[in-house]
């Protein structure tokens, strides 16, 4: 599993930067627009295609807004962070899993809690930018947050390339991590 799943939130915040010295307002635009708008801002992501299918949804509530796209992703990651820890911490109370898994899938346990703080303080950071004297260094910090949520999710995948963790267990996990980063594909 490679980190690139979750590049897209760091170019979208990113990309924000970009557009906060030209958004304008779109009272009566079309929600062909507002559809337009998602398409071509997940056009330069690792994943386009998929990035579309997870915000595509939310297409009417996001209009033109950067700031909301970028919340809204970060809202939907964060939900399938959770839905991850649901699922680790399920296995986790499994009876037949040896020592060795207990203790990776603790770790983990562990990362995904951090990487859900991390993505709430990147929620926070961006919702505090309208308001904010210094728009640049609140996209940074919340850059620094997204970043920081990566690596703990990673860290939670490098737990198990150790040989003694069973293969089903690995895929689970697998499948469940993938899951969470798709919505920033
Ligand atoms: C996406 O990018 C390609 C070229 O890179 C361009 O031809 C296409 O019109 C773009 N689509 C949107 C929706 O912006
Ligand atoms: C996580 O899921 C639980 C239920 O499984 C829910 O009570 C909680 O509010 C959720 N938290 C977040 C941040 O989505």
């Amino acid at each position: 599993m490679e980190p690139k799943y979750f590049f897209t939130i760091l170019f979208l915040t990113t990309f924000l930067s970009f557009q906060l010295s030209f958004s304008s307002s779109t009272p009566s635009a079309q929600q062909n627009k507002y559809s337009t708008f998602i398409k071509s801002s997940c056009n330069s992501t690792t994943y386009p295609s998929q990035c579309v299918k997870y915000l595509l949804p939310y297409a009417s509530a996001v209009k033109t807004n950067p700031l909301s796209l970028v919340k809204v992703a970060l809202h939907t990651t964060l939900r399938s962070a959770n839905a991850t820890l649901y699922t680790v911490t399920q296995l986790y109370k499994t009876k037949s899993i040896t020592k060795w898994e207990a203790a990776v899938l603790k770790d983990c346990i562990e990362d995904i809690k951090d990487t859900m703080d991390e993505l709430k303080s990147s929620i926070k950071e961006i919702s505090s930018i309208p308001k904010s004297k210094d728009k640049h260094f609140a996209i940074s910090n919340a850059q620094t947050w997204t970043s920081a949520a990566i690596t703990d999710e990673n860290s939670c995948l490098d737990g198990f390339s150790d040989r003694k963790v069973n293969q089903a267990i690995k895929q689970k996990i697998r499948n469940s991590i993938v899951n969470l980063a798709r919505p920033i594909c």
